[in-house]
């Protein structure tokens, strides 16, 4: 079986323009025979493990190619279960709206807590190495204002991510952003229809994808 793992990053839940968008990609996976599990990670409520003095200490010992041990591993028993979860997946959906010219806090967080050392990237003597090999990632954003044109400077959500992620391996990432969505009625309904047909049409790439790669 392979996974889906659908990490939301909105708290608007049926209001949120974001999961409209995203529920006509889910779509396409869940009509998949012979099936994929879908992992759902919603951020909100998520109890994500805080970033203590000693965590963060775990995340230097494994800098320094310590092993984790003790109070300050099973203070990483939270951790690890947010990792091995990520791991898990072949694809990845990530649906975030855009706050501040940027991503929700709760995703900071989590990615906060999953990029760590040993498990998602390592130093090498030529630099810096991904360890999230041939996967795919979807991010699914909307937001209030259009960053297509002139206000492209101003999207840090998409260059951030892009970053991130390209840094532990996943260089495979579509964006499908549904904008403006907060002017005016009839052009959010028009740009969200816009955005789930590309969210289909992603969808249904993928699975064409990765149906060829699993039967070899
Ligand atoms: C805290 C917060 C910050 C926001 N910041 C921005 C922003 O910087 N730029 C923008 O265009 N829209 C901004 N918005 C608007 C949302 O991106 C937009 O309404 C989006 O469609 C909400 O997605 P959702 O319905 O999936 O939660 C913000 C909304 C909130 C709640």
């Amino acid at each position: 079986m392979k996974k889906l793992l659908h990490i939301i990053a909105t708290p608007r839940a049926d209001e949120s323009r974001t999961l409209k968008v995203s529920a006509e990609f889910l779509k396409a996976f869940q009509a998949q025979p012979p099936g994929w599990i879908i992992d759902e990670l919603n951020l909100t409520g998520a109890q994500l493990p805080s970033l203590t003095v000693q965590r963060v200490n775990g995340k230097y010992a494994l800098l320094s190619g310590r092993e984790l041990q003790g109070e300050m591993k099973k203070s990483w028993d939270e951790v690890i279960r947010y990792i091995e979860q990520f791991l898990s997946a072949d694809v990845y959906l990530i649906s975030a709206p855009m706050w501040n010219f940027s991503i929700p806090y709760t995703l900071k967080h989590y990615i906060d807590v999953i990029l760590q050392p040993k498990y998602l990237f390592r130093y090498t003597a030529a630099g810096p190495e991904g360890l999230v090999k041939n996967k795919k990632m979807t991010v699914i954003t909307s937001r209030g204002g259009d960053y297509s044109g002139a206000m492209r400077p101003f999207d840090f959500a998409e260059p951030y991510l892009r970053a991130a992620f390209g840094f532990v391996g996943i260089k495979d990432i579509t964006f499908i952003n549904a904008q403006p969505m907060d002017m005016g009625q009839e052009t959010q309904e028009k740009q969200i229809e816009i955005a789930r047909k590309a969210a289909r049409e992603n969808a249904n790439s993928i699975l064409a994808g990765t149906a060829a790669q699993f039967s070899g």
